[in-house]
């Protein structure tokens, strides 16, 4: 389908996150050299940055076959058994949300990625035994959007640890056209550079803005997707113009109107408008950090002069307390 062909397969055609490309690409080369299997590798960033690109593009690379599961879906230490036992040597197992596999199965983890055995109970009470059975070596990729979210054991058995960052509008942009020209559809210069602008820094996004965008200027029978059209849809998408959308608006409004604009805890803020904190924390907050319209400080989140000046409000205290 069109949708699978959106990810790029090889390192070279990936865009951005050049640093993280640097370092995986040495490491790749390295272990082909030598004829092993890559240390495993722990990507951590917010939602939609291409942590399971990164990892398919790593087995790719590697010339091995790709397994995917994720944290939740293994819920018991035999789940996990049954996906190690039936690696080929050097594959790549993707485990997405790795910071959600139950503790049980942590432990059972521990051994298979240090030396590649697993140690499974069978049975119970008193003919109850412990077997090993050994594990082809294999190349372990988590992802998580926190590296802190990983309890210290897991997290020190990774050998490469990469955090992905939002990306540059320059990177967004290529992404944009590349997406752009697999739908076979042409999007002025323009067009693409306000997309990019209103992302949020996160090629998901902006790969999901251009499809509806792109319908919207199909309807109209625009030959190319055009500025006009591109603020029009934005609009009715209710993407403002910094890309925030509904839940950053109501996150941001709820700390400036109903806590003058913070400090406020999390839980506090996740209950006044009825979203997960979690979700707030992982997918919400980080972009919002990173713009500068919130800060993190001991006592909770503040909403920035910045954050009040973009709804076209006056920064409540400095002025109350004269
Ligand atoms: N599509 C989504 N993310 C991408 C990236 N980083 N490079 C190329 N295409 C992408």
């Amino acid at each position: 389908s069109v949708e699978l062909n959106l990810r790029p397969t090889t390192l070279s055609q990936y865009i951005g996150q050049q640093k993280v490309k640097e370092n995986l690409s040495i490491f790749i080369q390295a272990a082909k050299m030598r004829e092993e299997p890559l240390d495993h590798v722990l990507l951590y960033g917010p939602p939609g940055l291409g942590k399971t690109t990164l990892a398919a593009i790593i087995a790719n690379e590697m010339g091995v076959q790709f397994r995917s599961t994720s944290g939740p879906a293994i819920e018991r230490a035999g789940d996990l058994a049954a996906i190690l036992s039936s690696l080929e040597p050097g594959d790549v197992l993707f485990i997405d949300e790795i910071h959600r596999l139950p503790r049980s199965v942590e432990e059972v983890l521990y051994p298979a990625m240090e030396d590649f055995f697993l140690d499974i109970v069978i049975g119970t009470g008193p003919s109850a035994r412990s077997v090993r059975i050994d594990l082809p070596p294999f190349t372990l990729v988590g992802a998580t959007t926190r590296a802190g979210l990983l309890s210290a054991p897991l997290r020190d058995r990774f050998g490469v640890l990469s955090r992905l960052e939002f990306y540059e509008a320059k990177d967004l942009c290529a992404i944009i056209e590349r997406t752009a020209e697999i739908f076979n559809t042409s999007i002025s210069q323009a067009a693409a550079v306000e997309v990019a602008r209103r992302s949020r820094g996160t090629p998901r996004i902006a790969n999901r803005l251009l499809k509806r965008i792109r319908d919207i200027s199909q309807v109209k029978g625009e030959e190319e997707i055009s500025i006009d059209t591109t603020g029009e849809a934005l609009e009715m998408l209710q993407v403002d113009k910094e890309g925030l959308d509904h839940i950053d608006h109501k996150l941001l409004k709820g700390i400036i109107h109903s806590f003058q604009g913070g400090p406020v805890g999390l839980d506090t803020i996740a209950a006044t408008i009825g979203e997960e904190s979690q979700t707030i924390e992982d997918v919400y907050e980080p972009y919002l950090l990173q713009i500068g319209f919130i800060q993190r400080t001991p006592r909770g989140r503040v909403a920035t002069p910045k954050a009040y000046e973009h709804f076209g409000l006056k920064v409540a205290d400095e002025n109350e307390h004269r």
